[in-house]
């Protein structure tokens, strides 16, 4: 599309469904319908598979094909063709690829059903991104835990603060801070990660919700580390997820992206009037998404949701495995502590056992020798490959102060220097004990 003023209003109602939903609702939006009553709600490795792909009404492709077109052939001036593919008209706003990884992603996010609507991004950073600016403006506050992942305290503080968003940054695990960091009237968001990258820190999302409704605000959760297997923030309360598709979602680490998730009926009132388009949480986040236009391309939607095919099985195996890095690591005499929300010992731990499946497979532990031998033990593992990033089958290591987490040094996100941070693969375990045994001795 070369020219603006052709371009209607993109809502929620220029969205469609995959061919085979939407034939004869050219312009409604691809919603998964509440479940009927009489018919369960299907298993979560069941809606993996199956939610937003049905086999293709043209070929009979089971795969969702890649819809590589930026444009769609039009039956007459806003004619939109109704025989494939229904209410395309230009792949920013939508492409059947794109709407088939959005579905599967609100149903896997759907507690019980309710339905959720979801928004795939170019990044997990750029999900982050369509949230605050749908959402705020200048004068707004919010609140977040001051263990997020350096790249969203970077976002909120150095480019919302600059457009006037403030915020606070505090500890999520006390609800009494929660409580006094919390401006009524101004507070729009609560921003959670639970587990929190690098210090696997657990927030109660029940009692989070809580506060934040009460103050009038929104709970916004990141749930890249634990993904919808583990834990589904909508279902204890929260509005709107995140998460960086890059990492367990897409589980290979050959594809960058995000996504939003809003739940079924959350509402944003304060925001009239911000991006000029009136509506609940899910209008604004569609608005932007097609506005500001970082959305994900059909090659990488793709990818993400191979990925999620196969996330509950991969979930397994990266809990598997992390329980038996964490039952070495616990025993080793040059590490003085590991956190993992699966330890009895962990402060978080019976939130965790109430809110999560399993554990997870991250893994971040301190060394007696400091950095210098945190620093050491990264350069020495081989089959732990030193890189940023987290989430795919492959084990990696990284020191979060001097990599991930170097743009919050100085700040009150700060991490500790000692930390080494573990993304558990799922290659065969006794493999990664003898690694990491090599790489400590
Ligand atoms: C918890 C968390 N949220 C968000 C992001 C940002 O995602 P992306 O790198 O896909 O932009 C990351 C990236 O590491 C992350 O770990």
């Amino acid at each position: 599309m070369t020219s603006t003023r052709r371009e209607r209003a993109p809502a929620v109602a220029r969205r469609a469904g995959p061919p085979s939903r939407s034939l004869t609702a050219v312009s409604q939006p691809s919603l998964p319908g509440p479940i009927p009553a009489d018919r369960p709600a299907r298993g979560f490795s069941t809606r993996a598979i199956h939610a937003g792909s049905e086999p293709d009404p043209a070929t009979g492709a089971v795969i969702t094909p890649i819809y590589a077109t930026s444009t769609y052939a039009q039956d007459g001036v806003g004619g939109l063709r109704t025989g494939l593919g229904v209410g395309y008209e230009y792949s920013r706003s939508g492409n059947p690829t794109r709407t088939a990884l959005e579905e599967c992603l609100a149903s896997l996010e759907s507690p019980d059903g309710a339905p959720a609507r979801a928004f795939a991004f170019a990044s997990g950073l750029a999900a982050e991104d369509a949230v605050l600016r749908s959402l705020l403006r200048p004068g707004d506050h919010l609140v977040l835990g001051d263990d997020a992942y350096g790249g969203t305290y970077r976002l909120i503080s150095r480019v919302a603060g600059p457009w006037g968003v403030e915020h606070t940054a505090t500890d999520l695990t006390d609800l009494d801070a929660v409580r006094a960091a919390v401006r009524p009237g101004s507070t729009r968001l609560l921003w959670v990660e639970t587990p929190t990258n690098p210090l696997l820190g657990i927030a109660d999302l029940a009692a989070l919700a809580g506060i934040a409704h009460d103050a009038g605000a929104l709970l916004v959760v990141d749930n890249t580390f634990a993904t919808p297997y583990l834990q589904t923030p909508l279902a204890h309360g929260a509005d709107v997820v995140v998460h960086s598709t890059t990492k367990y979602c897409g589980g290979h680490s050959d594809v960058v992206g995000g996504a939003v998730v809003v739940g079924h009926g959350a509402d944003a009132p304060w925001a009239d009037g911000v991006g000029a388009v009136p509506g609940d949480v899910a209008t604004r986040i569609g608005f932007h998404q097609n506005a500001m236009g970082a959305v994900a391309g059909p090659f990488d939607a793709w990818l993400v949701q191979r990925g999620l095919k196969t996330l509950s099985v991969r979930m397994e195996r990266h809990c598997d495995n992390a329980e038996r890095v964490v039952a070495f690591l616990a025993g080793h005499p040059r590490v003085t502590a590991v956190l993992y929300p699966g330890l009895p010992g962990h402060p978080g731990h019976e939130v965790a056992r109430r809110q999560m499946r399993r554990f997870g497979g991250m893994v971040s532990f301190r060394l007696a020798g400091g950095e210098e031998d945190a620093l050491a033990v990264c350069k020495r593992t081989e089959v732990f490959t030193l890189a940023e990033s987290l989430g795919g089958v492959e084990s990696l290591i990284e020191h979060p102060g001097r990599m991930t987490h170097a743009s919050v040094a100085g700040s009150a996100l700060e991490v500790p220097d000692d930390l080494v941070r573990l993304s558990v693969g799922i290659e065969d375990v006794d493999d990664l004990l003898a690694d990491l045994d090599r790489a400590l001795s």
